[in-house]
């Protein structure tokens, strides 16, 4: 699993305890940020710095997963990762890319 703009590894963290088998690999420009990760998670994933607009580590991954991260590219930038992160998932993979968007009503912004 590839978590892109990992950070603190939160939701690497989740992704572990549900996939305990799982091999991970945290992704993040700010090394401070892994750092953390590391402190969370230990040794056993690996710690990429790196820019999301940057190739991705290769793949092809089994899940590609992302949280509170991607929002911070400009539209055009997030198209681009969005193609190479298609390229780069595994047939019959998963690419979760979770958010919190601003909806048009209150009860969208709910949901
Ligand atoms: C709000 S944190 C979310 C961290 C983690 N996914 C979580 O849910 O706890 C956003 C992370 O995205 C990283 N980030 C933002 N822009 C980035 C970029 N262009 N390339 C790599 N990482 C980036 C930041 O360094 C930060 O760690």
């Amino acid at each position: 699993m590839l978590d892109l703009g990992a950070g603190t590894g939160l939701l690497a963290g989740f992704v572990a305890q549900a996939f305990p088998a799982a091999r991970l690999t945290l992704l993040d420009g700010a090394g401070a940020m892994l750092a953390q990760a590391r402190e969370r998670l230990g040794e056993r994933p690996s710690y990429v710095v790196g820019d999301l607009a940057d190739p991705l580590p290769e793949g092809p991954w089994d899940a590609v997963v992302s949280a509170l991260a991607i929002h911070h590219l400009g539209d055009a930038a997030k198209r681009d990762l969005f193609v190479r992160v298609r390229a780069a998932v595994a047939p019959g993979g998963v690419f979760v890319n979770a958010e919190q968007v601003a909806g048009e009503t209150p009860w969208l912004d709910a949901v």
